[in-house]
């Protein structure tokens, strides 16, 4: 393409910088002219989400990064195509609200709600092949790519699920803005959000004594005059979406100009960010991100040194814009401190104003003697304690917790207040990739964050 065709158009533009560069984690697609004719049927699609909803997130986590307010990010490892419904959205919706009273209300400060859906499908995955009695067939990588059954049909990358993936996420950003539009998410709701299995626990009670709070302080402001039935904050909830901007076929068909700014966006969800396995400074994942103005995330693994760290900084958020870049440290709770702490420093120093956030889950994943693959719940506990304690030594914000759930009764992680053993793992193994909290262990660790910021704002 000539150079001054490529400049008039600034879509063009970000994709002729990203296709130059090694683009890791991309499935073999069979038949290259198939995924040619679906990411041109998605760029024709409207957008599913709009810059100025990004442009709020990006002003919400500007706060978080001031020390403001607070950033609870949270969902599916991976969304799945066959167990989509109404129901699930909801429910997966309603945890996050129940986690999020419970910070708010502990901490003062308000907590910014970004769910992991409407778009988490891709998986990074650290071998492209699996083998399983002999046969060695190609990784399962999230339903936007493949099925997860273990046969070679099943396995093999199908474009056509892209298509599949952007209808789901239409219609689960639909359910998820009618449901915090009002009612669902009205903060007279509170006690309902709580899951039928959840109720009777201890969680479950802890809960309903700060719901029955809520409600007192709610009928207080009403005695006093405040006429909270016209307070619209009280009634309705701001909830965005996010996922991890894996591939980048899919992300470049909906990265879209916005009229008003001229700025590039992803329209894929209001936030994305990129995996520990595509942060390599030269690849071309870092290069698409720097060309969209949506407020984005990096994983921050235990390999992660400052320099690296800062290097990102400059490159994803050169101008330096508050709130624009969040960066989620997951290294494992025996490595937190040490390995936090001189990236706290670097970017403190530098004065980049990202938000931190904590991701306690994917520093613990290991196989159980059950063969499952799990998570303990004292570890995911363990690396937050230790993400508060960084923060305290370097004095800097600690923002938030990223956090991979469902409100279902699973049995995925172990331990817990009520433990879940290895033997149990097997009952309700429900995930179609990484283990995740079910809602009790949801809500307990809300209330154990809770607590951290409670002394974080007494201290
Ligand atoms: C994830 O968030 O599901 C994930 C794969 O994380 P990471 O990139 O940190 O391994
Ligand atoms: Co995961």
């Amino acid at each position: 393409m000539l150079t001054a065709e490529r400049d008039a158009d600034p879509t063009m533009r970000a994709v002729v910088d990203w296709r130059a560069l090694p683009a890791a984690q991309q499935p073999e697609w069979p038949d290259e002219g198939h995924l040619q004719r679906v990411t041109k049927e998605l760029a024709e699609l409207p957008p599913l989400v709009f810059a100025a909803e990004s442009r709020d997130l990006t002003g919400a986590l500007a706060r978080v990064a001031e020390g403001r307010a607070f950033l609870l990010q949270a969902g599916d490892c991976a969304e799945s195509f066959t167990s989509f419904s109404a129901e699930s959205v909801r429910r997966r919706l309603q945890v996050i609200l129940q986690m999020a009273v419970v910070l708010t209300y502990s901490s003062g400060v308000p907590t910014v709600k970004i769910g992991r859906i409407a778009g988490q499908f891709a998986k990074p995955r650290s071998s492209g092949f699996e083998t399983v009695d002999g046969v060695t067939l190609p990784s399962f990588r999230g339903h936007i790519v493949n099925d997860d059954a273990f046969t070679e049909t099943a396995r093999r990358p199908d474009p056509q699920r892209l298509l599949q993936a952007y209808h789901q996420s239409a219609s689960t950003l639909n359910l998820l803005r009618s449901l915090t539009r009002g009612g669902f998410s009205d903060l007279n709701q509170v006690h309902s959000w709580t899951q039928d299995f959840v109720t009777a626990t201890p969680q479950g009670q802890q809960y309903r004594a700060l719901a029955d709070e809520i409600g007192r302080a709610l009928r207080f402001m009403t005695a006093c005059g405040v006429d909270t039935a016209s307070l619209p904050t009280l009634h309705r909830t701001d909830f965005f979406t996010s996922h991890e901007a894996l591939l980048l076929p899919y992300e470049e068909a909906l990265t879209r100009a916005d009229p008003m700014s001229g700025d590039l966006y992803a329209t894929s969800a209001h936030m994305i960010w990129i995996g520990e396995r595509t942060r390599q400074l030269e690849g071309a994942h870092v290069a698409y991100f720097a060309s969209v103005a949506n407020p984005i995330g990096c994983k921050v693994g235990p390999t992660a040194t400052a320099d690296e760290v800062l290097e990102l900084c400059e490159r994803l958020n050169p101008d330096r814009i508050p709130g624009r870049l969040t960066l989620i440290s997951r290294m494992g709770a025996a490595g937190i401190e040490d390995g936090l702490r001189p990236l706290l420093a670097a970017v403190r120093d530098a004065e980049h104003p990202v938000v931190w956030a904590c991701d306690p889950m994917h520093g613990h994943t290991f196989t159980s003697d059950s063969g499952h693959k799990t998570r303990r719940v004292d570890d995911i506990l363990d690396e937050i304690a230790g993400f508060f304690r960084a923060h305290e030594a370097e004095g800097t914000w600690a923002g938030g917790v990223h956090v991979e759930l469902t409100s279902d009764d699973v049995t995925e992680c172990l331990g817990g207040s009520h433990e879940i053993l290895d033997s149990d793992l097997d009952a309700r193994y429900e995930t179609v990739c990484d283990p995740r909290l079910n809602g009790r262990q949801s809500l307990d660790l809300a209330f154990r964050v809770a607590e951290a910021l409670r002394a974080r704002s007494a201290a």
